[in-house]
């Protein structure tokens, strides 16, 4: 069909052509709402670099994590930040650390939305890795036990499901093996199997006090120019036992999320990582942009993509515009 006998513009006339026809649906069960905890009480920080974004003592997520409840937003993924660090990163495995707190008081008093957990010990290492350091090297099987207990005192606290983020190789089947030993068969691991090196996680660095104190993550996270490599690292996760493949960022890896999703068959998250978030809520506020609509075509072009699961800073004001 050419034109003049066809016409694409036809059914662009309005709006309930436009609506039946379209393709990608963004949906409010797509997103998990990312949380930052602290000690302390009655305590709503905003974290100057991710404008709308707050350090909250537990009372603090857990209204929060309420009202995304409310909203309709299926989970809250938490990451915390310790009163101390150490070269072992205890705090990311402590009985009373602040994740754990976090995750009982939410379960406790919300336990409709689900709770969900970022498993990585670089905000509870002095040294900012996310694995333990041996002679200014990155020790992987080192770091093995030590992100498998981390994520064992998740599930004992009451998470929902696990989300490891440290890039080492061979954390999933460590993972799982754990997990499965000590009756939390039916946790699923969702895997930050394509995780990037990236720029664009700098705002979160600031948020999550998790800067590396020395050296870079490019020994463990990804080439950012590499694709069949994220490929391989979703098929070896899937083989240790993965339930949920992620990448990560989203935006500048949409080709990314395309092709995992074509070549892989488990469900695909992407995480809108806090620089893509930044730089939004930057231009809106110069007024170079409508950060509300370019935040809602970003995360449909994400969806698009072939992502079923978005992590988001945008979800709260997303599910209030999808509900409105
Ligand atoms: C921890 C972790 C990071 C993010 C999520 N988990 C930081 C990093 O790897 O340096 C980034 C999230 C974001 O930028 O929004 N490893």
């Amino acid at each position: 069909m050419q034109f003049p006998d066809y016409r694409p513009r036809r059914l662009r006339r309005n709006e309930a052509f436009r609506r039946m026809i379209r393709e990608t649906r963004l949906s409010v069960d797509n997103l998990i709402m990312p949380l930052f905890a602290v000690n302390g009480k009655n305590i709503k920080e905003p974290i100057p670099s991710m404008p709308d974004q707050y350090h909250m003592s537990v009372d603090n997520v857990v209204k929060t994590a309420r009202e995304a409840a409310g909203l309709n937003i299926p989970a809250v993924i938490v990451f915390g930040l310790p009163e101390k660090k150490d070269p072992l990163g205890t705090g990311a495995y402590a009985k009373d650390g602040i994740v754990q707190k976090a995750i009982q008081e939410v379960k406790n008093k919300c336990p409709e939305i689900m709770v969900i957990t970022d498993v990585c010990l670089c905000q509870y290492t002095d040294h900012g890795h996310c694995g333990m350091v041996e002679k200014g090297v990155i020790d992987n099987d080192g770091s093995l036990d030590l992100i498998a207990r981390t994520a064992l005192s998740h599930a004992e606290a009451g998470a929902d499901m696990v989300a490891p983020s440290d890039m080492m190789d061979g954390r999933v089947g460590f993972i799982r093996e754990t997990l499965d030993e000590n009756d939390f068969a039916n946790i699923p691991i969702m895997s930050y199997a394509a995780k990037y090196c990236s720029a664009f996680y700098g705002p979160f660095r600031d948020a999550a006090h998790s800067s590396p104190q020395f050296g870079d993550r490019r020994t463990y996270q990804m080439d950012p120019a590499n694709s069949m490599e994220a490929v391989r690292e979703a098929t070896l996760d899937i083989t240790e036992g993965a339930d949920i493949i992620m990448v990560k960022p989203a935006l500048p890896y949409l080709d990314i999320i395309s092709r995992i999703r074509e070549e892989i068959d488990l469900p695909v998250a992407a995480y809108n990582v806090s620089g893509e978030y930044a730089m939004i809520k930057a231009a809106d506020q110069m007024g170079w942009l409508n950060g509300k609509e370019v935040a809602l075509e970003m995360l449909t072009s994400i969806k698009r993509a072939g992502a079923d699961i978005i992590m988001t800073y945008f979800a709260m004001e997303a599910a209030r515009a999808l509900n409105s």
